[in-house]
């Protein structure tokens, strides 16, 4: 089954849109795990906008699970990524007009300011995911940088499932990049892991590819949350994924 990591940053969202002191994203991180998640996730961004650095460090401090730091390429966030030691750093590009993650990192274009950072974290101890484009080239080129992960960019796929259908053709075109960059990324010897616009609706699909390792789900666990609770949430959805998962896998030993 594919582990699942919780992204918390939409609580924090949530406290700083009163630039309070509630809802605490370490009170969320605790309930995510009694829901069934394996780590949580936190974005540090460059504009602050969600998650501050004070909720990194206390993560870091307080939350005794597994904690993802998902960052840019920047010297500062590479700082705070070694100050920490989080279980995996993952890399994604960031734009200061974006609602969100827009696109997976061009680590073909960037290869040697990847490469660079990435050393730098494995000499802070601090292990990498790259965030990418479901493009085999992307996979290969996070290996020539020392990743030992990749993260396949789900967002096309759940664009498609939303606005079309899961089963529609668009759907299933999108389903089958992700399905190839997985194999690819494997064959490359790397962890395959996804994320991005997964919900209970669409995550299904993806659940059951072959050798997925991780999740990577926020948004959408965050919004049900508000409606039933954090633990309730993140266990509606460990459902789909182990129902998912347990179907794909029955699919895969038959052939
Ligand atoms: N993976 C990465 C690399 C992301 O940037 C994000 C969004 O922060 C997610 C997964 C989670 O996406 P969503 O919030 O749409 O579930």
């Amino acid at each position: 089954m594919p582990l699942l990591c919780v992204n918390v940053d939409h609580v924090a969202t949530v406290r700083q849109a009163r630039r309070t002191f509630e809802p605490d994203p370490l009170e969320a991180a605790h309930e995510a795990i009694a829901g069934g998640a394996h780590g949580i996730t936190v974005h540090l961004r460059e504009d602050r906008r969600h998650v501050q650095d004070a909720d990194v460090l206390r993560l870091a401090e307080a939350f005794p699970g597994r904690l993802n730091f998902e960052m840019a390429a920047t010297d500062e966030m590479v700082s705070m990524a070694r100050r920490v030691r989080p279980a995996m750093a993952m890399l994604v590009p960031e734009g200061r007009h974006e609602v969100t993650t827009e696109g997976g990192l061009d680590v073909v274009r960037h290869r040697d300011r990847v490469r660079e950072v990435i050393a730098a974290l494995a000499a802070g101890g601090v292990r990498s995911s790259i965030f990418i484009d479901a493009d085999p080239a992307q996979a290969e080129a996070a290996l020539s940088c020392g990743a030992s992960v990749c993260e396949v960019h789900t967002g096309p796929w759940a664009h498609a499932a939303h606005a079309s259908g899961v089963a529609s053709q668009p759907a299933r075109r999108e389903l089958d990049l992700v399905r190839a960059a997985g194999g690819r990324i494997r064959a490359l010897g790397l962890q395959f892991n996804a994320g991005h616009g997964l919900s209970t609706a669409n995550v299904g699909p993806i659940a059951a590819l072959p050798g997925l390792a991780e999740l990577h789900i926020g948004h959408s666990i965050v919004s049900r949350a508000v409606i039933v609770g954090m633990r309730a949430a993140v266990a509606e959805i460990r459902a789909a994924i182990d129902g998912a998962a347990a179907s794909g896998s029955a699919v895969h030993s038959a052939r």
